[in-house]
């Protein structure tokens, strides 16, 4: 067997197995005593997504309304997943999630889970700390976690497409079923007010509209002035040349394969779907989605 030597210190891939009813990958639950006792402070905020739904675009955007005006150094060398650690991986040579939190020394510390809301630690319900919830029409997420999958050698195998199409649908993805996820933090914030749930889909359309309700929900009030500069960063080309927030220096990925930052658009599953897939997707997506106060954009 031929041994690539460009990827002989990636990790082995996870395989998928069930986990308190959700598919999982033991990336994600190796630490699990620690993820489910850890102690939140009420100032700290989690960013909540399901995979690939604009993590990393608002994880930055938050980091630059609290802390873009303090040392530069922060901006020029520390990366977006230290800055917003994700609190419940367990990379195989490195920091966990949670250690990576508790030694955060900012304040409030930044924190990102993409688990289901009811695996989401009870301090943080103790707390009562902000959350804010990034939610992507489920054609692109399905794309984006494709490529993903392709690229991030910790993720189980993606297969072929169509292996994948029908892996989304039925729910067998890391973090579960998609459907599952958006409906059930949904639900939450009928229940939860310090719940801000935001679309990808309002972010590509309006940036400034969607900082604006963001800075609104945190009180936070940056000049107009450091709104520019935010809004400048946050610009997909940008972010995509920044190392900082791009992912390049994060060791379990193969940008030959797919960059982390790769189109940033709304509507690019139209170049991956088939007329028959759309169909199906559709008819099931009805059968799934059946909340009519959650409407998702699949194009702008
Ligand atoms: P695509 O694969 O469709 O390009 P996450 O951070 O949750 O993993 O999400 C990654 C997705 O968000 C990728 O989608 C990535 O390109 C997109 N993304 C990241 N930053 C963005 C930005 N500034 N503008 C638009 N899309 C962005």
């Amino acid at each position: 067997m031929s041994v690539n030597p460009d990827k002989m210190d990636l990790p082995p891939r996870g395989e998928l197995f069930d986990f308190h009813g959700v598919s999982m990958t033991h990336y994600f639950t190796d630490n699990w005593e620690n993820v489910q006792n850890f102690q939140a402070r009420p100032d700290d905020i989690l960013i909540a997504t399901y995979p690939k739904a604009g993590t990393t675009w608002v994880s930055y955007i938050l980091d630059l309304l609290y802390f873009g005006q303090t040392a530069l150094e922060r901006q020029t060398s520390i990366p977006v997943y230290e800055r917003v650690p994700f609190l419940e991986l367990t990379p195989p040579d490195s920091a966990s999630g949670t250690d990576l939190v508790n030694n955060l020394p900012t304040s409030p510390r930044l924190i990102k889970t993409h688990l289901p809301v009811q695996l989401v630690p009870k301090s943080f319900w103790e707390q009562n700390c902000r959350m804010v919830y990034v939610a992507r029409n489920a054609k692109d997420n399905m794309v984006s976690f494709f490529h993903f999958d392709s690229m991030n050698m910790m993720e189980p195998e993606p297969g072929d497409w169509n292996n994948f199409f029908q892996r989304f649908l039925d729910g067998k993805m890391v973090f579960g079923s998609w459907y599952d996820h958006v409906n059930g933090w949904w639900k939450k914030k009928q229940t939860y007010s310090k719940l801000h749930y935001m679309f990808y889909e309002d972010l590509i359309e309006d940036t400034g509209r969607e900082i604006d309700k963001l800075c609104c929900f945190l009180g936070l009030s940056p000049s107009a002035e450091e709104k520019k500069q935010i809004l400048a960063c946050v610009q997909f080309d940008n972010m995509k040349n920044n190392n900082m927030a791009n992912y390049s220096t994060f060791p379990s990925m193969d940008f030959k394969i797919s960059p982390f930052m790769r189109k940033g658009k709304v509507g690019d599953w139209k170049k991956h779907f088939t007329v028959a897939q759309n169909e199906e997707f559709d008819e099931d997506y009805k059968k799934k989605m059946k909340d009519p106060t959650l409407q998702f954009r699949t194009e702008i």
